[in-house]
């Protein structure tokens, strides 16, 4: 299949909205899309961030038609900011064909010493934001009878692992949340596609919150050694493309442990304890 074709007819110009696209995997998707043609949306904390990857983009030298990226300023974690953004892009844009829920944070810590509102803010950040600029986002669409709707999760959404309960838990929900979407969505013609990358070389381990709500502050090794993240933006771009309902983009042993857990739990939680006290 042609992508250029798909995504960019010149009369159906797509707008595509990128949480997190300040760095990393919803960085490199916004290079792809924009690629292709499509006016790209740039939604994260850090507007100096957003406004590098704007210019960035700007600097390409790409073919055909280009559309001037977007920037407007999102935190997820604050629930009450997220309609209010989706209507500022339907102003600046007049539309949303596309939402990709990627921006998200990780967590690094046992259960016993991760506070509740450690807890609480990985849930609003990962999920809650994600439930509601999709909320926010659905009216539209199923007036026009056409969106596609992305989560970003990840492999800790299909199975756990020690020291990353407040992120896997968070990850599960929108694995589920978006199943239950997809059901629901399918007779008005949107589409829900779940993403579950392995490691990726990102600043997400970086990024991570301990237990105690610092910052993790260190590149783990599996996250330096990851995919880059450019690799990962090709896949999710064919995933849309071919409205594939979900794809997993990892290594062997976090599909092997997926298919453990699933399989043979009893061998999978053992290996997990094992694991547990080893870290
Ligand atoms: N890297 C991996 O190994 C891996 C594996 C599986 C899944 N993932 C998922 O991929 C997604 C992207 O992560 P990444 O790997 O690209 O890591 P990253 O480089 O740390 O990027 C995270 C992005 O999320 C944004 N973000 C964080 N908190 C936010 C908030 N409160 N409001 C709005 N935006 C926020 C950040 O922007 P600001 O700081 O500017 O707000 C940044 O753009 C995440 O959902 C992550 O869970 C990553």
């Amino acid at each position: 299949m042609n992508l250029q074709y798909v995504l960019s007819w010149s009369n159906c110009l797509k707008v595509v909205v990128i949480t997190g696209a300040s760095s990393g995997i919803g960085e490199a998707l916004a290079h792809s899309f924009h690629n292709y043609g499509c006016k790209v949306v740039l939604a994260s904390r850090r507007k100096s961030e957003l406004e590098r990857v704007k210019q960035d983009l700007i600097a390409k030298n790409i073919a055909g038609p280009r559309q001037e990226p977007v920037v407007i300023e999102l935190d997820l974690a604050d629930i009450t900011q997220l309609e209010q953004f989706v209507e500022k892009v339907h102003e600046v844009c007049g539309k949303i064909d596309i939402l990709i829920n990627n921006g998200g944070i990780s967590h690094r810590g046992s259960v016993i010493h991760t506070k509740m509102d450690v807890y609480c803010k990985i849930m609003d950040i990962n999920y809650f934001g994600a439930v509601g600029l999709t909320l926010a986002a659905l009216p539209k669409m199923m007036e026009r009878k056409c969106g596609h709707i992305v989560f970003v999760s990840s492999v800790q959404g299909l199975m756990a692992i020690p020291d990353r309960s407040a992120y896997a838990a968070s990850k599960h929900a929108m694995q589920a949340f978006g199943d239950s979407l997809r059901a629901e969505m399918h007779q008005h013609n949107i589409n829900v596609s779940v993403l579950s990358p392995g490691y990726v070389k990102t600043a997400v381990s970086l990024n991570a919150l301990t237990g105690s709500g610092d910052t993790h502050g260190v590149m783990d090794k599996s996250t330096a050694n990851g995919f880059t993240a450019e690799y990962v933006a090709m896949k999710t771009v064919d995933m849309i493309v071919n409205n594939e309902n979900e794809l997993i983009v990892s290594q062997f042993l976090p599909r092997l442990a997926i298919f453990l857990r699933h399989a043979i739990p009893s061998l999978y939680f053992w290996i997990m304890a094992k694991r547990a006290v080893k870290t």
